[in-house]
């Protein structure tokens, strides 16, 4: 559909609405926008988000989801695309304070997807979680057809932004694609997210810092590349019509393992540190992608030892330039936002 407006695309280029854009997953994916051609603008409360992540170049709004404005921005932006990542991103927090967490997930995503189908949004390509929203699946890796078993908050406020969405393709005809994500990671991730375990790991061991382990470290996760996470939201701009796709390489990796891995690349000699289980912490997970390969022709390209050796590296530069008091320059290419722009629309409340 968005490929067809040839007019449009005379006059004016294909606007994107990015909420979330200034988190982690989100500011990749305003960078792959504008290499695509983009136009794009971000919505985002900086709750966990940081302003020098967005790129120059894009329309930022310090604004909340539940934001009264939120309705103006949309009509002044006329997004043909919407790509939902906002969120109370953290399943921990989700679990200790379960009212804000569906404030965010849950009532602004339906006050997001009621907005874009007033305004005749095109398509809304919502980021959920593949890896929460099956809770312990009897067989890994599960496909779409797994029951849904939400543990936590998180998962469920989730699973109800899928089932708005549905519901208002239905009475209104607003098209979506939803993105069930395994654990991504990568540069620039934040340790507080719900795969924060790449980020941290990375960051004590460079620091010399013992890094926690809770459990047995024989719980499974399914790592995926953050930028793989963006070629799977830009193949659902034109494909996975009023569909659901798990977004994940089916490959089960214990955070023992990757406790190793990320030894072995930061050079670091200290064993973990071994804590309780936490509750409600899912043991194995890892997800079939086998539908997204199939209908948005997407598999992941990276392989978790060179996605590992990147985040690494940014956080080794990241870490440096720190200590050097410079600018942080990282392989994502980052540009200061435009700070009269932020200012000038706002702040979040
Ligand atoms: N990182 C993962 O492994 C993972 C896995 C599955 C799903 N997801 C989902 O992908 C999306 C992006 O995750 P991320 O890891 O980049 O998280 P993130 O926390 O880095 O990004 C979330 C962004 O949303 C903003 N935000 C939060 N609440 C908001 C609100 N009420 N209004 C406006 N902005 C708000 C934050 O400031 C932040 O910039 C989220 O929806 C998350 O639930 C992430």
């Amino acid at each position: 559909m968005i490929e067809r407006n040839g007019r449009n695309k005379l006059t004016r280029r294909t606007k994107a609405l990015v909420t979330g854009g200034a988190g982690f997953i989100g500011s990749h994916l305003v960078d792959g926008l504008l290499d695509n051609g983009y136009d794009v603008a971000v919505v985002d409360n900086l709750s966990s988000g940081q302003l020098r992540n967005v790129s120059h170049g894009t329309t930022f709004y310090h604004a909340d989801l539940n934001d009264v404005r939120l309705n103006q921005i949309i009509q002044r932006e006329r997004p043909e695309i919407v790509f939902h990542l906002a969120a109370q991103s953290s399943v921990r927090q989700s679990a200790i304070d379960p009212v804000a967490d569906a404030d965010a997930n849950v009532m602004g995503t339906i006050r997001l997807i009621a907005a874009a189908a007033a305004e005749g949004v095109e398509k809304f390509i919502f980021s959920s979680t593949g890896g929460a929203i099956y809770g312990d699946p009897e067989t890994i890796p599960c496909d779409e057809n797994t029951p849904i078993n939400p543990l936590t908050p998180y998962a469920l406020s989730k699973y109800v932004g899928e089932q708005y969405l549905e519901l208002f393709h239905e009475t209104y005809g607003l098209d979506y694609t939803i993105l069930r994500y395994a654990n991504v990671y990568g540069p620039g991730q934040n340790p507080d997210g719900e795969a924060g375990v790449v980020a941290i790991f990375t960051g004590m061991m460079l620091n010399g810092r013992r890094p926690q382990i809770f459990g047995d470290g024989l719980q499974e996760r399914d790592f995926v590349y953050v930028l793989d996470v963006v070629q799977a939201n830009l193949a659902a701009i034109n494909r996975g019509h009023g569909r659901t796709y798990n977004i994940g390489t089916g490959q089960p990796v214990s955070v023992a393992r990757i406790y190793e891995m990320l030894q072995e690349i930061t050079e670091f000699d200290q064993e973990p540190d071994y804590r309780p289980r936490r509750a409600g912490e899912v043991l194995s997970i890892a997800l079939d992608s086998t539908r997204a390969e199939q209908e948005l022709r997407w598999t992941p390209q990276v392989p978790l030892r060179e996605g590992l050796r990147r985040s690494v590296e940014y956080v080794r530069v990241s870490l440096s330039h720190r200590a050097n008091r410079v600018g942080v320059t990282t392989e994502r290419r980052r540009h200061r936002a435009n700070p009269a722009q932020a200012a000038g629309n706002g702040s979040n409340r």
